[in-house]
This record gives C-alpha cells, structure tokens and sequence, in this order.
C-alpha cells in the first residue's frame, strides 16, 4: 500500500511541475511580438502538455488504486472534499489544453495580467488537497 501511495505522490509531483510551468509559458507567450518566439513557445507548451497529462492519468490510476485497495475511504468526507478539488483541478488541465490551442491557432484572448493570475490557481489547489489528504481535517 505505501509503495503505491509513494508512486502517487511522485506523479503528482510531476503533473504539479507541469501545471505551475505551462501558466508561466502562457504569460510570457502573451507577450511575445516575434513569429519565431510565439512558434517556440507552442511547441515548449505543446509538449510539456503531453508530459504534464501522463503525470495527471498517473497520479489518478495509482489513486484509483489505493481506493480500490480501501473502499471505506471514500466515507471521509475529507476525502469526498478532496475528489471534488481534484474534478475541479482536471478542469483547470482541460482548460490550459484549450488555451494552448488558442495560442496555436493564432486566437489567444487573454493578456499577460489574466494569465498571471490565472498561474496563481494551481497552488490554491495543491494547498487544498494535500492538507485534505495528509490532515484529514474533515
Ligand atoms: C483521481 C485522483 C486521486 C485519487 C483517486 C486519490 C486517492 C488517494 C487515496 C485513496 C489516498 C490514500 C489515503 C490514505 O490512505 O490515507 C491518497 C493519498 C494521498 N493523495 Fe491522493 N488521490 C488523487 C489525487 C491526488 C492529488 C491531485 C494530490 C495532490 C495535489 C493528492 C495527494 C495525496 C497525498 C499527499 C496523499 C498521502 C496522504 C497520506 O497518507 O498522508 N492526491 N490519495
């Protein structure tokens, strides 16, 4: 059980890398003027996209694991909580692909301020559900 819940954290460890870095990309792409840079910045996001969705499935499957090895957790209502913070956060990764593709495509709406404070989101999450998940405050 450890091992998988050691996995767990490593993986989430890397897709947190990944949705505090491609933001950061996003603000400094919004401000980019030159053809070569703006094509730069896409394929950097595009694929830091692909590393940062393997970290997200992985970090989900070895989850699923340790619920399918201990059901009963899921009556906590810390780990309810916890699901629901971790829906919302695959939304936001769903919404930096969307985004991404706004930039490939030439049709970015959002100025370097938005995406400033739209970087900002990834970290009220991991707050939330690691203390969710090692507290169990609920
Ligand atoms: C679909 C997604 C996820 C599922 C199904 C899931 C499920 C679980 C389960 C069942 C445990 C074991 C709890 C225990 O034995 O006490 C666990 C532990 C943990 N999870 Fe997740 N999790 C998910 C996503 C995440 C995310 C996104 C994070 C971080 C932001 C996270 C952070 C942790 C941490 C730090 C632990 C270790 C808690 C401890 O033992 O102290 N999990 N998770």
């Amino acid at each position: 059980m450890l091992w998988i819940k050691a996995w767990h954290v490593v993986f989430m460890v890397t897709w947190f890398a990944g949705l505090f870095y491609l933001p950061r990309l996003f603000v400094y792409h919004a401000s980019a003027t030159d053809a070569a840079g703006m094509q730069r910045f896409c394929i950097m996001e595009r694929r830091l996209f692909v590393l940062m969705t393997i970290g997200g499935a992985a970090t989900a499957a070895f989850g699923l694991w340790l619920l399918a090895r201990n059901p009963a957790l899921l009556s906590g209502a810390w780990m309810q909580a916890k699901l629901a913070l971790v829906v919302l956060l695959i939304a936001y990764h769903a919404w930096c692909r969307a985004l991404l593709r706004d930039f490939a495509r030439g049709r970015n709406a959002h100025g370097e301020r938005w995406y400033r404070l739209f970087n900002e989101l990834p970290s009220l999450f991991l707050v939330g559900i690691v203390l969710l998940a090692v507290a169990k405050p609920l």
